[in-house]
Parts: C-alpha cells; sequence; structure tokens
C-alpha cells in the first residue's frame, strides 16, 4: 500500500520497478546494497530510468519555458576553484585553468507543482538517497532557495572543465542530453585525504585518459557522484540541443546557504536569506 507521500510522487518516480517507498522492501534492499556497492567502488553509480518519461517530458516543458531566465556564468578555473598561486610552477594544476561556461534555471522559478519539485519534497527520496550514499550523518533538503533544486543547463561551446566539488555528493537526473558531447567523465579517487596525487591530475589534465570512466548518462536516470576526490568534467556541448540536467541538492546542514558572492556568481542574484545567512561559521571554512 502506498504512503501519502510516495503517492505524490508515483508519476514521478517508476515505484513499479523502484519501490523507494516500500521501506523493508527486498527490492528496495537490494538496490541500496547494489547503489553502495559501486559507490564504494567508483564513487558513482547510475540508477536507470528512475523518472517516467512522462515526467521527464514534463520537466523538459518546464525547462523550455523557463530558459530565457537562465542566470548564465562563464570563468577560468582551475581543478580546486583556487586562485592562481605563483608559488607553483607554470603547468601545475594548481595553475592550471580552463574555461567554465554554463547556466542555472533557479529553483524558485519551478512551478510548485513541477515534478521536479514534486520528487524533491518527497521524504522517500531525500531517506532513499541518504541509503544509497552510505554517509553516516543525515542528510536534509537544502535551504538555499535558488540551488536548492535548479537545471542545471549547457548550451552548444558550453563545457565545465575538469574540477573537485566542494561538496560530498551530487545527485542529478538528466533531462536532455546534448545530441553529441556533453558527456560525463570522471577518474575515480584520483585524489584522497591528505594527498593531492598532483601527477596524475597534471596528466589527465594535459590530456591523458588513463583511469577515465564515462557514464553515459541518459534521460531519467538518476545518477549519485561523489566529487570530493574523483576529478570530473563535462565535454563540450557539441550540436543545437540544449543539455539540461535537474541537480535535487542534499547537505548535511539544512540552515546554511551558499554565500552571497557565489550566489551571485553562479546563480544571477542573492536574497536577503542569503545575506542574513552569510556570516554563519558553521564548518570554519572559507568556502
Ligand atoms: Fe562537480
Amino acid at each position: 500500500m502506498l504512503t501519502h507521500r510516495s503517492s505524490v510522487i508515483d508519476d514521478v518516480v517508476d515505484l513499479d520497478r523502484y519501490p523507494i517507498h516500500l521501506v523493508g522492501s527486498s527490492v528496495r534492499s537490494d538496490l541500496i546494497a547494489e547503489t553502495r556497492s559501486q559507490m564504494d567502488r567508483y564513487g558513482c553509480f547510475r540508477i536507470p530510468d528512475f523518472i517516467r518519461p512522462e515526467a521527464i517530458a514534463s520537466m523538459l516543458e518546464e525547462a523550455g519555458t523557463l530558459h530565457p531566465h537562465t542566470a548564465w556564468s562563464q570563468m577560468d578555473h582551475n581543478p580546486y576553484a583556487s586562485p592562481d598561486d605563483p608559488d607553483f610552477p607554470p603547468g601545475h594544476p594548481r595553475r592550471f585553468f580552463q574555461h567554465r561556461e554554463s547556466g542555472f534555471i533557479n529553483s524558485d522559478l519551478l512551478a510548485s507543482d513541477s515534478p521536479l519539485n514534486r520528487v524533491y519534497d518527497a521524504d522517500v527520496m531525500t531517506h532513499f538517497v541518504w541509503e544509497c550514499l552510505g554517509v553516516d550523518r543525515p542528510i536534509y533538503r537544502w535551504a538555499d532557495p535558488l540551488g536548492c533544486n535548479p537545471y542545471g543547463v549547457m548550451e552548444p561551446g558550453h563545457s565545465f572543465p575538469w574540477h573537485f566539488d566542494g561538496n560530498e555528493f551530487t545527485v542529478s537526473i538528466l533531462v536532455q542530453r546534448a545530441q553529441s558531447g556533453g558527456v560525463f567523465e570522471y577518474v575515480p579517487d584520483i585524489r584522497g585525504p591528505g594527498q593531492e596525487n598532483y601527477g596524475r591530475v597534471q596528466a589527465v589534465l594535459e590530456g591523458s585518459r588513463e583511469g577515465i570512466r564515462e557514464l553515459d548518462l541518459q534521460p531519467g536516470d538518476l545518477q549519485l557522484f561523489k566529487g570530493r576526490f574523483s576529478m570530473h568534467r563535462v565535454t563540450p556541448i557539441v550540436g543545437p540541443t540544449t543539455r539540461y540536467i535537474a541537480l535535487p541538492t542534499y547537505v548535511h546542514d539544512p540552515y546554511r546557504m551558499n554565500r552571497p558572492h557565489h550566489s551571485i556568481n553562479y546563480y544571477g542574484r542573492a536574497t536577503d536569506l542569503h545575506h542574513q545567512r552569510a556570516n554563519l561559521l558553521v564548518d570554519g571554512l572559507v568556502d
């Protein structure tokens, strides 16, 4: 029997194939076990056709309608999103800058009954993702009103070069793939705690394909990824088709938001709440 919450998403998530609402069912337990084992091995896993095709079509329609309101940004950055540091020699990964150009359709533009909002608002989804990630501390939906649940947008010629994530994990749902290019590539565990492994990082930046894995995401797939230690990129978009990817974002601290300057750089603006919460020092890190 469906719970109230799951019945809200049964036309969005393929609950027949993936009964994430049936806590304790063997199908759900097996899926979580498989996901965790792949996450341990590669830091990445794809659950195919997780979102029903009709819901993906609806998300695509929403993203297409909102496309004129996309907040575009571009920047040259190194894999660490850190400033240039002349203490390192030329060509070093810390001084290896590549061009990024992409956009966000901010979360606050979505219709309240958008399939993307409905899957994000479902507690069974949050709990399922948490179990799949295998992280110790609980996860929450994010307070950030712009970045909590946006569509990532990439146009022809856009790319997202090699980088490490500041956050521990990323959840995404591909809505529309590019005609070609726009491929997610990653190098599992190319660095580790206390070990930057600059030599291997530099080799990949200079074109080595050693250790690179490709994830051939299809519309409707749910992707789970841990990007703190695995360098990754999205290859340049080729052809006329815009790539849309939904980014339901889960965090350990539901209260903290992007700092205003970060929000302006990536989402085009900051809200009053961003400014109010800007001075919170939760983890003691600069950003
Ligand atoms: Fe990333």
